[in-house]
């Protein structure tokens, strides 16, 4: 298969799309991004890299980062998160507070913002920190040492987080927080704050492709793990839009509001394709029109 011609056609795709969406604009860091850049990558289990378009320019990695602390919580702490946060779609916008009063405080699954803040507490109290925890794993698995938080997204982030400070003081509230909530809001925007590129993201994903196993063939999660990750990405990674999405695509996938998708073909390859317009729900309309192309053009997909 030539990937680098079928990453070329998924870009005309996603091209076609612009003007379609609206760049994040709940920070001012964000909305300052060039609304028509575009790029994508394909890294396989066994070691190519492909990418067009911007594919190596960083982008702020958002809720893309929340699959990484919930591979990490299971692999340092196995699978008793489950019983503080569900694995259900929330049917709601991500940063919703509805469902966390009638549901005790348990949120209903690690993507959306309430589930990932609990994902970052317990990744806090496995590692003393949760961010620099994603940060390695990403520098590790991408090869790219100068992957970092950059500081001014974080900065922005924590002074407009009110909606995300309310979320983390409701549940702990109902005793679902183990550390305090600046420590924990602190590493939260830690890691969504990462810049890294769809180079770097497509090869940090890769251990999801590989059934669990590392760049370095270390395994991180079980194959059962890693089936259930994909599992929940698939239901729950791109929020009140995963039946779209996966109607449409066809692979499990992590959007976040900085513009990126991770999705995964597990068994041949991760993509991360990046646009920073957004749809209603918070996905890139150009990067999931690029992902719908790829697996349209190729088959390619997990059903
Ligand atoms: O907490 C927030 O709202 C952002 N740091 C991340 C949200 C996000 O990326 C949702 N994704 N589509």
């Amino acid at each position: 298969m030539d990937y680098q011609e079928l990453l070329h056609d998924a870009m005309d795709a996603a091209r076609a799309t612009k003007g379609r969406g609206r760049v994040a604009d709940y920070i001012p860091a964000l909305a300052g991004v060039d609304p028509g850049g575009f790029g994508m990558a394909l890294a396989t289990v066994d070691g190519e890299v492909h990418g067009v378009g911007d594919w190596e320019k960083p982008f702020s990695v958002q809720s893309v980062s929340k699959l990484f602390s919930l591979a990490l919580v299971l692999a340092h702490g196995g699978d008793g998160i489950w019983h503080r946060v569900g694995r259900e779609p929330s049917g709601n916008p991500f940063n919703s507070l509805v469902q966390l009063e009638s549901e005790r405080g348990i949120p209903r699954n690690p993507f959306i913002n309430a589930g990932a803040l609990v994902v970052t507490d317990r990744l806090l109290t496995l590692t003393g920190d949760a961010a620099e925890s994603v940060r390695e794993f990403l520098r590790a698995e991408s090869g790219n040492p100068d992957l970092g938080t950059d500081p001014v997204v974080a900065a922005s982030e924590a002074e407009h987080g009110h909606r995300n400070a309310a979320l983390a003081h409701f549940i702990a509230s109902h005793g679902n927080l183990d550390n305090d909530v600046d420590t924990v809001l602190e590493h939260y925007y830690g890691h969504c704050a990462i810049a890294a590129s769809c180079r770097d993201l497509a090869l940090a994903g890769g251990f999801l492709a590989r059934h669990g196993t590392r760049a370095d063939g270390i395994r991180l999660l079980s194959r059962s793990e890693a089936k259930r990750i994909n599992a929940v990405l698939l239901t729950c990674g791109s929020y009140d839009a995963a039946g779209e999405f996966a109607f449409r695509v066809g692979l499990p996938g992590k959007s976040g509001v900085g513009g990126g998708v991770l999705a995964v073909l597990p068994g041949r390859a991760s993509l991360c394709a990046w646009g920073p317009e957004l749809d209603a729900a918070g996905n890139s309309v150009a990067a999931v029109a690029a992902l719908d192309a790829f697996t349209t053009a190729t088959g390619l997909s997990v059903f």
